[in-house]
C-alpha cells in the first residue's frame, strides 16, 4: 500500500522528470515515476518525435529506465500533468505495465495537487498475455 510519505515522494519524482519532457509538437509535457516492490524509485518523462508514432510516453520511459536497470517488479506508477483533472494512463502504457506488474496501483496526478488512486486492474482488466504451447501464459 503507498503510503503519504511514498506517495508524496513518488509525486516529486515524476514531476521533476517532466521538467525534462520533450514535446515540441503537443506541448503536452508528461512525467511519471515507478516504485520498485523494494522501494526503488525510477522516473520518465514523454520524449515525442517529428515522426509522431516513435513519441514515448513518460510512463514507459520509466518502466523502460527500471527494467533496463534490472527491476520489473513494481508497486506502484505516478503520473503527472498540467491537467484540470488527474492524468490517466494511455492504453499502451497500462499495456506495458500489466506485462511486468498486473497488480500495480497507479497515482494519477495534476499539477494543482489533485491525484487519484486506482488499481491497474481496474484500469486495465483483461491485459494480453501471449498464450503458451501448454495453454498458459507465457
Ligand atoms: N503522453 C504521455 O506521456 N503519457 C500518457 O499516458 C498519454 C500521453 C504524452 C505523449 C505525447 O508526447 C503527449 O503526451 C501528447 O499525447
Amino acid at each position: 500500500m503507498l503510503d503519504e510519505s511514498l506517495r508524496q515522494q513518488l509525486l516529486a519524482a515524476a514531476r521533476r522528470a517532466r521538467e525534462a519532457a520533450y514535446a515540441p509538437y503537443s506541448n503536452f509535457t508528461v512525467g511519471a515515476a515507478v516504485l520498485t516492490a523494494t522501494g526503488e524509485i525510477f522516473s520518465g518523462c514523454n520524449v515525442e518525435n517529428a515522426s509522431l508514432g516513435a513519441t514515448m510516453c513518460a510512463e514507459r520511459v520509466a518502466i523502460c529506465t527500471a527494467v533496463a536497470a534490472g527491476w520489473r517488479n513494481f508497486t506502484a506508477l505516478a503520473v503527472v500533468a498540467d491537467t484540470p483533472e488527474p492524468v490517466a494512463p494511455c492504453g499502451l502504457c497500462r499495456q506495458v505495465l500489466a506485462e511486468f506488474s498486473p497488480d500495480c496501483q497507479v497515482l494519477m496526478a495534476n499539477l494543482a495537487g489533485q491525484w487519484r488512486l486506482a488499481d491497474l486492474q481496474e484500469l486495465f482488466p483483461l491485459a494480453f498475455r501471449l498464450p503458451t504451447r501448454e495453454g498458459g501464459e507465457a
